[in-house]
């Protein structure tokens, strides 16, 4: 048993489900370079920066393109992708994600944001949750992808918490990964048979519980 004092949160497929916005700009991106891409490549590319998702996409296709094509590249998905999260409200919150961010708090622990989304604050200011976060470290504050556990840890440096009183809620494998390479409790998000790792698994944060934080 450990002492938790920080809860350190995924964003996408924690506190939101943006990966639909994700698969219908990949794919209308993919669609445009003359091939396919299906929801099962989107499950791959969960917890993928943006420029790594690119490279399997592109070598999916069987596609080769210079650096400064697979900018444009990124760029043209990005700008589909932003479109659609600035339609974004608080209603696309998932269940009990909003309700257990203010149990934490109330309980007196620290909370801090942990993706690899470039993206992040324009999302937490959409769906009205930013003020709920003591620290948020995204995808333009990190330089090594998960399951570096380098987010994580800038993450607890910013709470002032030792990764060993953290937890880390997490929807995707390598995320999961990450926080125990950084010495840090993992609550999966999702499946055990997937995540098989975490030390405990719930379907989502409406599952979760202070006695459930007491007893990792
Ligand atoms: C999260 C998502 C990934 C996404 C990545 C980068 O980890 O799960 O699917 O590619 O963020 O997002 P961005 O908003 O920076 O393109
Ligand atoms: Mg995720």
């Amino acid at each position: 048993m450990s002492i938790i004092k920080a809860c350190i949160f995924d964003l996408d497929g924690v506190i939101v489900d943006t990966a639909v916005y994700h698969y219908k700009a990949w794919k209308r991106l993919a669609n445009e370079l003359g091939f396919d891409f299906t929801e099962d490549d989107n499950e791959k590319l969960k917890g993928v920066s943006r420029t790594h998702s690119l490279e399997l996409i592109l070598q999916w296709g069987g596609i080769t393109k210079t650096e400064a094509e697979k900018e444009e590249l990124a760029t043209r998905k990005n700008d589909w992708y932003v479109e659609m999260i600035s339609h974004m409200t608080p209603a696309e919150i998932l269940p009990g994600a909003k309700e257990f961010l203010i149990t934490c708090r109330n309980a007196g622990l620290k909370t801090a944001l942990g993706s690899a989304s470039k993206n992040s604050i324009t999302i937490l200011n959409k769906i009205d949750i930013a003020h709920l976060f003591d620290a948020v470290i995204d995808g333009n504050k990190v330089s090594k992808p998960k399951p570096d556990p380098e987010v994580f840890l800038k993450g607890a440096e910013a709470l002032n918490v030792a990764p060993v009183n953290c937890v880390v809620f997490e929807d995707a494998i390598a995320g999961v990964e990450a926080a125990i390479n950084g010495g840090m409790k993992a609550v999966g998000i999702g499946s055990p048979d997937v995540l098989s790792e975490a030390n405990l698994v719930v379907s989502g944060l409406n599952e979760m519980s202070l006695e459930k934080l007491s007893l990792l």
